[in-house]
C-alpha cells in the first residue's frame, strides 16, 4: 500500500513539473488611478490622463476598440489601435501619464485600456461612447471643491450629483466642470476623492482652473488640448480650448489678469474657427453674480468684459460664487433686449423651439452653484438688473445644456428633489453677411480678378515665350 503511495504521489509531482511551462499566470490588472479624460482638438479626439505608483520605465499606452468588437472575454487586440504618449513622475512614488486618442468616429461604443510601466501590463477594460456633434447635450457643474466640508462626504455630494444628473441626461457628450475642484491645490487625497467616481472612465470632463486649484499638482491630474504656454498661464496650466460639432469652447484660467494674453488667446482661437456657430468661454470667476461684487470682481468685469463683447462670445460659463445665476444678455455692461423677430437679413431657424428667446448680440452670462453641496454663500439681498434669474436653494445643482447649430437651452435643477429652478432656450439666425460668408465673398472676388488678370496677360503674350 505504502508503495502505492509513493508511486501516486511520484506521478502528481512529476506530471505537475511537466505541466509547468503550459500554466498560464494570471497577473493581476495594472493598477491605475484618478482616470480622468478630456475632449481633445476636435471630436475624433480624446485626451486621457491617469496616475500609477508604478515608475514611468516605458512610455504611457491606451488602447482602443470598437465596442461592438468584443466577443468574447478578452480584449480585441487584433483589432485595436494603440496610442502612446508621456509619463511624468511627479512625487510621492505616483507617476503621471497622458495620451492622446484620434480617430474617432461620432455616434460610436468604444472600449479601451491603459498600459504603463512593464510593455504588456494592461489596466482593467472601461467604455466610452461618442456622440454627435450635431445636437448634442453637456452637463455644467460647480465649484464641486473637494474638502470644503470634508473629502468623503464631498466627494459623496459629488458622485450624488453627477449619478441624478446622467438618469436625467444619459447621452451626455462630456461635463464642463468651473473650477475649484478642489479645496486644497496641493493635496492628493481631495484629487483621490474628485477622481474616484467610477463615472469619469465613461465620459470627457472638461476642468477651469480655479482659485483653489492653481498649484503644479493639478497639471498632473488633467490632459487638456491646445492649451497656451502664455496665456493664462500659472502654475496649474495656461488657457485652451476646443471644438465639438460647430461650438467653440475656449477655457480661462482667471487666475492670471494678464489681460492682453488672454485677448490674443481668444483672438487667435475665433480667427481659426470663424464658422463656429456658438462662442463659448469658461472661466472660474463670474464677473456677473448675485454677490455685492468686490472691486476686484469689477476690475474682472471691466477687462473680461470688453474681451467678450469684442470677439463676439456668446455665453461664459463660470462658479466661484457657489450661488446660481442667468443673466440678460449684456454688452457693454449694458442689458441688451432680446430680439422680437428675426431680421430681413436672417434666415430664422427651421424649428424653433416653444418660449424660444431669439438672441440679440450680446454675451449671456452663467453662473453654476456648487454641485457637491461642499460650501454655499449667501446672495445679496439686492437682486441685480443685470440678472434675469437666482437661485440660492442651499442644496446641490447642476445644469443640463442642450446645443444644436442654431440653439443652446440650459435646465438647471436641484438635486434634493430634481425640480427645475431655471429654464432657458435661445435661438439664433444664420446672418447673411457674416463672418463666414464675408470670406467666402472675398475669396470669390479675388478668384474673379485673378482670372480676369490671367486672361489680359494671356492675350498680350506676357505668358508666351
Ligand atoms: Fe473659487
Amino acid at each position: 500500500m505504502k508503495d502505492l503511495e509513493r508511486i501516486f504521489t511520484s506521478y502528481v509531482f512529476f506530471a505537475a513539473i511537466a505541466l509547468l511551462p503550459h500554466v498560464t499566470v494570471l497577473s493581476a490588472p495594472l493598477d491605475v488611478s484618478n482616470v480622468v479624460f478630456t475632449p481633445g482638438r476636435t471630436e475624433s479626439e480624446l485626451n486621457f490622463a491617469w496616475q500609477t505608483r508604478k515608475n514611468a520605465v516605458a512610455e504611457a499606452r491606451v488602447q482602443v476598440a470598437l465596442k461592438s468588437g468584443k466577443t468574447g472575454a478578452d480584449f480585441p487586440e487584433d483589432s485595436a489601435r494603440t496610442f502612446t504618449g508621456k509619463s511624468t513622475d511627479f512625487g510621492d512614488g505616483l507617476t503621471s501619464h497622458k495620451v492622446t486618442v484620434s480617430g474617432l468616429t461620432s455616434s460610436t461604443g468604444y472600449i479601451y485600456r491603459l498600459g504603463a510601466g512593464q510593455a504588456g501590463e494592461w489596466s482593467d477594460v472601461y467604455e466610452f461612447s461618442t456622440r454627435d456633434g450635431e445636437t448634442y447635450g453637456v452637463l455644467l457643474i460647480g465649484d464641486v471643491q473637494i474638502g470644503a466640508k470634508n473629502i468623503h462626504d464631498d466627494a459623496a455630494g459629488w458622485r450624488d450629483t453627477l449619478e441624478k444628473a446622467l438618469l436625467k441626461a444619459p447621452d451626455t457628450a462630456f461635463i464642463l466642470s468651473v473650477g475649484d475642484q478642489v479645496q486644497t491645490s496641493s493635496s492628493q487625497d481631495q484629487y483621490d476623492g474628485l477622481l474616484s467616481l467610477a463615472r469619469l472612465k465613461n465620459l470627457p470632463f472638461v476642468p477651469t482652473i480655479g482659485n483653489h486649484d492653481d498649484n503644479k499638482l493639478y497639471s498632473y491630474h488633467f490632459n487638456v488640448p491646445n492649451e497656451s504656454p502664455t496665456s493664462g498661464k500659472t502654475d496649474a496650466g495656461g488657457n485652451y480650448y476646443f471644438t465639438y460639432g460647430n461650438s467653440l469652447f475656449m477655457v480661462i484660467n482667471s487666475n492670471s489678469l494678464n489681460y492682453g494674453r488672454h485677448e490674443t488667446f481668444i483672438r487667435d482661437a475665433v480667427r481659426k474657427h470663424r464658422d463656429a456657430g456658438w462662442r463659448i468661454v469658461m472661466m472660474h470667476h463670474s464677473i456677473y453674480g448675485a454677490d455685492t461684487p468686490r472691486p476686484a470682481t469689477l476690475d474682472l468685469r471691466k477687462n473680461f468684459g470688453s474681451i467678450f463683447d469684442k470677439y463676439g462670445i456668446e455665453v461664459v460659463l463660470a462658479g466661484h460664487d457657489h450661488i446660481y445665476i442667468r443673466t440678460r444678455f449684456m454688452r457693454k455692461n449694458q442689458v441688451v433686449r432680446p430680439l422680437e423677430e428675426f431680421s430681413a437679413r436672417s434666415t430664422p431657424p427651421a424649428e424653433i423651439p416653444a418660449g424660444a428667446v431669439i438672441k440679440p448680440g450680446g454675451v449671456l452670462y452663467i453662473t453654476a452653484a456648487t454641485s457637491s453641496g461642499s460650501k454655499y454663500y449667501d446672495p445679496a439681498s439686492q437682486f441685480f438688473d443685470y440678472l434675469a434669474e437666482r437661485a440660492s436653494p442651499y442644496v446641490p445643482m447642476f445644469s443640463q445644456i442642450n446645443i444644436t447649430n442654431t440653439s443652446f437651452e440650459i435646465i438647471s435643477y436641484r438635486t434634493d428633489n430634481m425640480a427645475v429652478v431655471d429654464g432657458f432656450v435661445m435661438v439664433k439666425a444664420a446672418e447673411e453677411g457674416g463672418p463666414g460668408s464675408t470670406v467666402v465673398v472675398l475669396l470669390a472676388a479675388i478668384a474673379v480678378l485673378g482670372a480676369a488678370a490671367a486672361f489680359i496677360f494671356t492675350r498680350r503674350g506676357y505668358f508666351l515665350k
